[in-house]
């Protein structure tokens, strides 16, 4: 009888599966829009939404060379609300990648990496590379110009990582350049495997959360009162969700997916450019040695990432926006310092000569590799000691405060590589692009 009762109590609720999600109630402090933004939430839509259009997309996409391109013209074309229905996945698919990387940014804006949400953390940060690559896998699925050369340079990029570098490259491109065996590659990647992971750490990531006791609380807020999920949470999501949705309708009904002419493999356009997530990569190797551009910057600021959550500091303002009045000032200072460093850097690597012409008889993987990244890292703990003593900082405000630093150069570079690099990829105006 009771369980009968229980039954028709959960039939009845046609928040069911939501509120599944969430424990029953919560503290009404996490409420607060301006503590999340809802990003998180967010990310979790646009993944329905890319789910939801790519199995569309699939009945009509042919994942060959020699019809590829034409089944998206034909999709475009014959197909009531096909345009509609790729731009909403390619639009969408943008907003993944800005949605995600903001989320990141708000987790440590707040300080909310750290037990017990280090698992969390580091789960969230496979999910952000599993984002990037699918939204690289589906970059060459048009076979326009522009899909097939920039995963043409993009994984030109792997051939720099020594030893096994060139082994990946061919496994991931199925021969020695992108042709039919790498679309169905990607395709199944694109469609199948990644979308899969996703999903999968996404429950992982949803149940940790809920593990560490729902979304960070910042210690004043300890006292805040416990509200129901529904209606409190359950209706200020279904807001967000809304106006997610309404932003992605709106900007596909005004703006097309683009699609260039189709792929011409015996036609390079110059500049070639990689996807614009890897442009600041792209940039690096203008002025690195590739074996420090591709593998020791990109390893040595992952493996500090996964690092974070352990790095032991007795900061008690987790849950606070830039954890302090001194983090505030810090992270503005380090947004200054990481800007005027960078336009610098790439200014005065254009005036100065190049260290292989000046050394010739120095191997290239000194003068261009170890020595720079020997003066980057002296630059960065000269950096740490000065912002720590000017604005006496504890472990998790510096932390902070490198972040910043690291976005903010990696930004300048990837803003650099698409709007000031024009033909041989030297610096040009950007109207001249
Ligand atoms: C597909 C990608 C992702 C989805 C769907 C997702 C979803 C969520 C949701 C719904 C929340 C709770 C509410 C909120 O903060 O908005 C959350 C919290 C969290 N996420 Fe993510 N996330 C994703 C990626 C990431 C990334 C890239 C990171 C960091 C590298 C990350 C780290 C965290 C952490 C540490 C929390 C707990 C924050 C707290 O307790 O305040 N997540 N995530
Ligand atoms: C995280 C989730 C996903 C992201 C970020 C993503 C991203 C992308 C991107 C950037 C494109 C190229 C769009 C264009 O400019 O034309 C694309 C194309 C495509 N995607 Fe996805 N996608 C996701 C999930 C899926 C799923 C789950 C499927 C199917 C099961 C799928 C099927 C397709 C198909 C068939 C195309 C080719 C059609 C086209 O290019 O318009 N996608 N995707």
């Amino acid at each position: 009888m009771e369980q009968n009762s229980a039954t028709k109590k959960h039939k009845k609720n046609p928040f069911g599966l939501i509120l599944h999600l969430h424990p029953r109630k919560v503290r009404a402090s996490t409420l607060r829009f301006s503590l999340t933004f809802g990003l998180g939430g967010m990310a979790a839509l646009l993944m329905v939404i890319q789910v939801v259009t790519g199995l569309l997309l699939k009945f009509h996409y042919e994942p060959s060379p020699g019809e590829a391109y034409n089944s998206i013209l034909n999709l475009q074309e014959s197909l009531l609300f096909g345009k509609m229905l790729r731009s909403i996945h390619h639009w969408s698919a943008l907003a993944m990648v800005w949605i995600v990387f903001l989320h990141m940014l708000r987790v440590v804006f707040t300080g909310a990496y750290r037990t017990p949400r280090d698992v969390s953390w580091i789960l969230g940060l496979a999910l952000l590379i599993l984002v990037v690559l699918s939204n690289f896998t589906g970059y060459l699925l048009p076979w326009d110009q522009l899909s097939y050369w920039a995963v043409t340079v993009a994984t030109s990029l792997l051939s720099y990582v020594p030893l096994a570098g060139e082994l990946i490259r061919e496994a991931l491109l199925g021969g020695k350049e992108v042709g039919q065996p790498t679309l169905t590659n990607f395709f199944n990647l694109h469609t199948g495997i990644i979308p899969l992971l996703i999903i999968a750490l996404m429950a992982w990531h949803f149940w940790r959360i809920r593990r560490a006791g729902g979304v960070i609380v910042a210690e004043k807020d300890m006292g805040s009162p416990m509200v129901d999920t529904r209606p409190h949470l359950v209706n200020r999501e279904f807001v967000v969700a809304v106006a997610l949705l309404a932003a992605i309708f709106l900007i596909s009904s005004l703006f097309d997916a683009p699609l260039r002419e189709r792929a011409n493999p015996s036609f390079s356009p110059n500049p070639a450019k990689a996807p614009w997530y890897f442009m600041g990569l792209q940039e690096l190797l203008i002025h690195f040695h590739p074996f420090f551009a591709v593998v020791v910057f990109p390893v040595t600021v992952l493996t500090a990432a996964v690092w974070m959550p352990f790095i032991r500091s007795d900061d008690v303002n987790q849950g606070i926006w830039f954890l302090s009045d001194r983090g505030v000032r810090s992270a503005k200072f380090s947004l200054a310092a990481g800007a005027l460093f960078t336009v610098l850097f790439i200014g005065l690597s254009e005036l100065l000569p190049d260290p292989e012409l000046l050394l010739p008889a120095v191997p290239p993987l000194i003068t261009t590799g170890f020595i720079p990244f020997l003066l980057l890292a002296l630059t960065v703990w000269v950096f740490m000691n000065y912002i720590r003593r000017r604005f006496s900082l504890n472990r998790s405000e510096m932390i902070q405060a490198v972040v910043v630093v690291i976005v903010t150069s990696y930004t300048i570079l990837t803003l650099t590589g698409i709007f000031l690099r024009g033909e041989g990829m030297n610096l040009v105006w950007p109207w001249k692009v």
